[in-house]
């Protein structure tokens, strides 16, 4: 008997994968369903393996960071991993010197202030950082059909972690760089434009399926600074991917009034958080975009039928757009119920039978 009969499906591959048919605007049955920060605190078994080891550190070290991205593959039986990292491991690879801290975030040891500043913030080479390149590689073949996204902070983001020296509610020292010295803040942006760019395009390289632009403060912006100080260096980082020939997805927070700016990024799908339903974020952004999201991350405390009504109203929403990715509207919080995010997959899945 052939090993082959000529009746076998061609072999399923991450390229045919629902999350990569919705981003480019070719719906299936069901959107595909996955969760930013499927990877960590929520999940006892992240707890138990990050148990003694820096955040930073296992970023860095691809036993771990491969066993992080697949546990919530396992678990909850998403439609594509998250690579596990942080928007600030490139930073930290072209040698600024910070930390993640716990309950915090990330911590810059030497806030960005002057021009000289700008000489601690290197073109990131992929000799900096062979271990991304070696998780990327390892978790592509564990991961067959499942599509791996790969991810990077956006310049505005980035800029406003060493700018503040950690997270900050107001923005107010990134603000004051930004229209007080608009050469300096530019000079910034395009540094970290090439960083982020870099490591898109290294995860790109190395096999990811997708990638994901993270401008998550940006919804801290009017429409019109975003588009003078924040809109050509995301431009940047996503051009460094565009001969890749894999979708990419650009998010942030509050970001209602700047979808169709960050639309214009370049970006094939477009984030969307709780604010604004998916119906009402297609009639702005126009048939030229897959959607993703919205459910709010406050809703996984709520009891289940709340839950459910509301993920079938989504699905709902997401099926007048060219494309639909769900997801929540920002990160899975750490006090979250792993079994609510199972049964969410499994809701979203039987939506498409
Ligand atoms: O599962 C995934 O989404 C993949 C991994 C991932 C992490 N950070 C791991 C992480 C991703 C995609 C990020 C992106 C990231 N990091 C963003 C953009 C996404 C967003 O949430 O808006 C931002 C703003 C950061 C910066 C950052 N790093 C923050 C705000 C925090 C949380 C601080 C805290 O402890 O509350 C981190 C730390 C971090 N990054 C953790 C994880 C799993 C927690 C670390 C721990 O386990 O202690």
């Amino acid at each position: 008997m052939s090993a082959h009969p000529a009746s076998a499906p061609p072999t399923a591959s991450p390229a045919d994968s629902l999350l990569v048919r919705a981003a480019r605007r070719d719906p299936g049955p069901r959107p595909p369903v996955w969760f930013m920060r499927q990877a960590g605190r929520s999940l006892p078994e992240y707890r138990a393996l990050r148990e003694g080891v820096g955040m930073l550190e296992s970023c860095r070290r691809p036993d771990l960071v491969t066993e992080i991205t697949l546990q919530p593959v396992r678990r909850h039986g998403v439609d594509a991993a998250i690579f596990f990292s942080d928007i600030v491991v490139p930073l930290a690879a072209v040698g600024v010197d910070l930390d993640i801290v716990a309950g915090v975030g990330p911590v810059v040891a030497q806030p960005f202030a002057t021009r000289a500043d700008l000489d601690r913030l290197p073109p990131l080479t992929p000799e900096r950082v062979p271990d991304i390149t070696e998780s990327v590689r390892l978790l592509v073949a564990e991961l067959g059909a499942t599509p791996l996204i790969g991810f990077a902070g956006a310049p505005f983001t980035l800029a406003s972690y060493l700018v503040e020296g950690g997270p900050s509610r107001t923005h107010a020292k990134t603000k004051a760089l930004m229209h007080g010295d608009p050469q300096l803040w530019h000079a910034l942006c395009a540094r970290l434009a090439a960083i982020s760019g870099a490591f898109l395009r290294i995860q790109a390289q190395a096999g990811v399926s997708a990638v994901q632009l993270f401008d998550s403060w940006a919804g801290a912006l009017s429409h019109r600074d975003y588009e003078e100080f924040v809109l050509p260096h995301s431009r940047v980082a996503l051009a460094a991917v565009a001969d890749q020939g894999i979708p990419t997805i650009h998010f942030g927070v509050g970001t209602s009034e700047l979808l169709v700016a960050m639309g214009s990024a370049g970006a094939d799908v477009v984030g969307v958080d709780f604010r604004v339903a998916l119906d009402e974020a297609t009639a702005r952004l126009g048939r030229g975009y897959a959607v993703q999201g919205n459910l709010d991350p406050a809703l996984l405390f709520a009891p289940w039928p709340v839950v459910e009504q509301h993920v079938r109203r989504i699905v709902a929403q997401g099926r007048q757009a060219p494309g639909h990715i769900f997801n929540l509207g920002h990160g899975v919080p750490p006090e979250t119920d792993p079994d609510v995010l199972t049964r969410i997959v499994e809701l979203v899945k039987s939506l498409g039978e």
